[in-house]
């Protein structure tokens, strides 16, 4: 208390003097954070996404990270050359049956005991989205965790036998951060009914980036999405639905969330969402920087 009355006089001394307060670290960072909020101005998805396509077209920022490189000696694991070119001109990609269905259903399991045993969280509460405590929280009803290298079962199984290879696949033909093996690796489970169905608003996971700026934050560059839900039939909804590009048609296009589905895009530049589920809905997505 009274440490706390003799700063407040020092900082009421030295206000005399200066504009910026003194503070000690803690009050320091806490004056910093009211200030940013003060300054920050919230704008809805909607008008961020109009702002961005004021840009150059993010497809072509983004194609930019793609490397020159003779596809065919490159020795890829679970992309073929003709996967990297529709990645590049059309911005996304869809593989089937990438693993097999025991490992969806077992994966769809142990997704259903962290449910139970409360390891996953609100992916829209201010719990969970440190990531972007802006988001508002009615933009998504899933929950969510962080997936890491020590976990057991079949989600480590997806994680060693699909994401990480298909990383170094991604990383020979696309300009990846140097730390790229750290992938971020998210398990989201949205519930599915029919009166409330699970959702995700219309969004982007990441500003355009060519990998010019390598000082800058790093910005997700691929989002890869794995499917597990292996009964699903049309008719459940939870239909991941992708904007294509302009020159494409820029028409909305809806991919079954099915069991054993990878779905990759260029992070910065397709716009997409989850719509609607009426069945209990599982996803794996790594995203590499
Ligand atoms: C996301 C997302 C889509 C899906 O988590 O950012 O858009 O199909 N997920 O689960
Ligand atoms: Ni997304």
């Amino acid at each position: 208390m009274e440490e706390q009355l003799s700063k407040r006089m020092q900082s009421a001394v030295s206000n005399f003097n200066d504009d910026e307060p003194d503070f000690s670290d803690e009050e320091y960072d806490k004056y910093l954070e009211q200030e940013e909020e003060e300054e920050e101005v919230e704008i809805s998805e909607e008008e961020m996404l109009k702002m961005l396509d004021q840009q150059e077209d993010p497809f072509v920022t983004c194609a930019r990270l793609f490397k020159t490189v003779e596809l065919k000696s490159l020795g890829l694991e679970i992309l073929t050359p003709e996967n990297v070119q529709q990645l590049k001109t059309h911005g996304y990609l869809i593989l089937e049956n990438v693993i097999p269905e025991t490992t969806q259903q077992q994966a769809t399991e142990q997704t259903m005991n962290m449910v139970s045993s409360n390891k996953l969280h609100a992916a829209g509460s201010s719990k969970s989205a440190e990531d972007d405590p802006f988001r508002d929280n009615k933009a998504r009803t899933d929950l969510t965790t962080w997936l890491h290298h020590e976990e057991t079962g079949a989600l480590q199984e997806i994680m060693t036998s699909l994401f990480v290879r298909l990383g170094s696949d991604l990383s020979k033909i696309i300009n990846l951060r140097k730390h790229w093996k750290q992938a971020e690796y998210q398990l989201a489970y949205y519930k599915g009914c029919e009166s409330t169905p699970g959702y995700y608003e219309k969004h982007r996971d990441a500003f355009p980036d060519d990998g010019s700026n390598e000082e800058g934050e790093a910005q997700r560059r691929l989002t890869t999405i794995c499917y597990v839900n292996h009964a699903w039939r049309q008719g459940d909804g939870g239909q991941l639905r992708i904007w294509e590009r302009k020159s494409d048609g820029g028409q909305n296009k809806d991919i079954d969330p099915i069991g054993g589905r990878l779905v990759v895009f260029l992070s910065g530049a397709v716009d997409h969402q989850v719509m609607a589920t009426h069945k209990d809905r599982v996803a794996i997505t790594a995203w590499y920087s």
